[in-house]
């Protein structure tokens, strides 16, 4: 055991390097000689089926990404060895202003994915960029840098989204989404669901092991299923993308290194499972400091400026984390519980882990920002699921932050320590449009002294399905502090920023399972810089 362990280590270490190398600097990994001997030919197919993405902006540069596959349902890779492809940006759409362009490695180790770390570039400003390799050309995506550290933008327009499973209906989320052109996109959660079946299939899985996803060639089959959507491909190529990750992009409720099954070998399960989100994500693996250990551990926390208007405190709640409260024995995974579980309210439990919370609070303390988003995944308000009147009442579901009070009042301690400039937070996970005021005692929602210490916004799912209203009625009922909330409707949320006030629109669709679905806006709220809360705008 111990000796296999080393050696997968050992792999992911290896891994990792390739992809940081990879991303930076594709010459070095082949040495300037070998470069022109990487082949450069062509596929039977189209190669750039799963579409472009681009993300992780910051002012000078963007992560352009792209997967060589010759079918997406088809595990057999594009190639045995590395490919070189072509790429380049422009400051235009017709690509006659061209800026950067280059070639990258596919390496077959990382699924012939393609990460391109663009530096160089002028702050607040709009790219096209695309791929070549052979004749094939792929389709032109549209990105942009962040502004200028010290700059003002008059305004931010960002759509946010989360738990898109491809069985529960059409993308038509995402065609709504690359129809507004957003600056950028947030994506919190569940990008991917590991289970089925359902409606739209998901395929066998290479495994043989059901249609659940556990392997490296499980979960890149169902990204690539996934990215196969054109709605999807297309609100990939209208703007940048900031992403995080929840639960179902690995396993079920899995907390740190266990999961529901307490399957001895979740690590092995777990590190494949990143390795794949990483190969499918418009991230930056080579620039984060590195860990020894690569894909056995990946962060994906990080913070995003959007010059002085915005911070994006972008964070991870399932790596770190305490193990679920009160679990029943031989099983992980979440529970409903009351106050017998005494586990729940222990000061020690954490949800984002002690590095990561003293990282976050650090953020707020550097901040220069007007408004500071926490994109994180689920709800942060306190929601019984029975009448809650005072500490010791109520019943909570425990893979939320209601799993982990201590945790989020420390995190709203720090929030007012630090003084935090109109903290947002923004979930989803729970696939129901919530607004909800975030106060340090919720079992006093009226009390003066336990102000509004800030807003929250949680949005629906793409797909998802959810539970009745008349539950989520109830909810509103028991948890006064949450002033509204939907969960009879898919959809997103859109954020329209200015120095002076942000709008948060819930987004809903008519119909999830119609792919031309219209959408209405359900609901608008306002925050006037300075006055944190929920207050409606329509
Ligand atoms: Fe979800």
């Amino acid at each position: 055991m111990q000796s296999r362990r080393r050696l997968f280590l050992a792999r992911s270490v290896k891994l990792a390097q390739l992809a940081a190398l990879a991303s930076v600097c594709p010459g070095g990994l082949f040495g300037s000689a070998a470069r022109g001997q990487i082949p450069t030919g062509t596929t039977a197919r189209y190669p750039f089926q799963l579409g472009v993405a681009s993300g992780s902006p910051r002012p000078a540069g963007v992560v352009l990404w792209t997967r060589l596959i010759g079918d997406p349902l088809d595990p057999t890779p594009v190639s045995d060895g590395p490919l070189q492809v072509r790429w380049e940006i422009a400051e235009d759409a017709g690509f006659r202003r061209i800026v950067a362009r280059d070639v990258a490695a596919a390496l077959p180790e990382l699924a012939h994915s393609v990460h391109v770390d663009v530096v160089g570039l002028r702050p607040d400003r709009w790219y096209w960029y695309r791929f070549m390799f052979g004749d094939a050309v792929s389709p032109a995506g549209r990105t942009r840098t962040a502004p200028a550290p010290d700059a003002m933008p008059s305004q931010l327009r960002f759509a946010y989204a989360s738990c898109q499973h491809w069985e529960f209906g059409e993308y038509g989320a995402h065609r709504h989404i690359a129809a507004a052109e957003p600056d950028l996109v947030a994506f919190l959660g569940d990008y991917i669901y590991e289970w089925g079946p359902y409606r739209r299939r998901h395929p066998a899985t290479a495994s043989g092991r059901d249609i659940e996803s556990f392997t490296l060639q499980d979960y890149r089959t169902r990204y690539a299923q996934y990215k196969s959507d054109s709605n999807l491909q297309a609100s990939h190529q209208a703007a940048p993308w900031i992403v995080t990750w929840d639960d179902h992009e690995i396993s079920n409720d899995y907390g740190n290194d266990r999961d529901e099954r307490r399957d001895p070998d979740f690590l092995t399960r777990r590190a494949a499972a990143y390795q794949a989100f990483y190969e499918h994500m418009p991230i930056r693996l080579g620039t984060l400091p590195a860990r020894p250990d690569g894909f056995a551990f990946m962060r994906i926390h990080d913070r995003y400026d959007w010059g002085r208007l915005a911070r994006f405190h972008v964070l991870d709640d399932r790596q770190y984390r305490s193990y679920h409260a009160c679990q029943p024995q031989n099983r992980g995974g979440s529970s409903s519980v009351t106050s017998a579980c005494k586990e729940r309210v222990l000061a020690e439990r954490t949800l984002l882990g002690r590095e990561q919370e003293a990282w976050l609070a650090q953020g707020f303390a550097s901040s220069t920002a007007r408004w500071n988003i926490l994109a994180q995944q689920t709800l942060m308000a306190q929601g019984s699921q029975i009448p809650a009147h005072e500490e010791g009442d109520g019943r909570f579901w425990t893979d939320g932050w209601d799993g982990y009070p201590a945790a989020r009042a420390r995190l709203f301690d720090d929030i007012v320590r630090h003084r935090v400039s109109n903290p947002l937070v923004i979930g989803g996970d729970v696939h129901t449009f919530y607004a909800a005021d975030l106060k340090r005692d919720f079992f006093r929602p009226a009390s003066e002294s336990n102000p509004v210490i800030a807003t929250e916004f949680c949005g629906t799912s793409v797909t998802s399905s959810s539970r009745p209203q008349s539950r989520t009625d109830q909810m509103l009922e028991y948890n006064p502090h949450i002033k509204f909330g939907r969960s009879d409707r898919r959809g997103f949320v859109m954020m329209e920023m200015t120095p002076q006030r942000t709008y948060a629109n819930f987004q809903a669709l008519d119909d999830v399972h119609d792919v031309d679905t219209g959408m209405t806006t359900l609901a608008r709220f306002v925050v006037e810089n300075g006055k944190a809360g929920i207050v409606r705008a329509d």
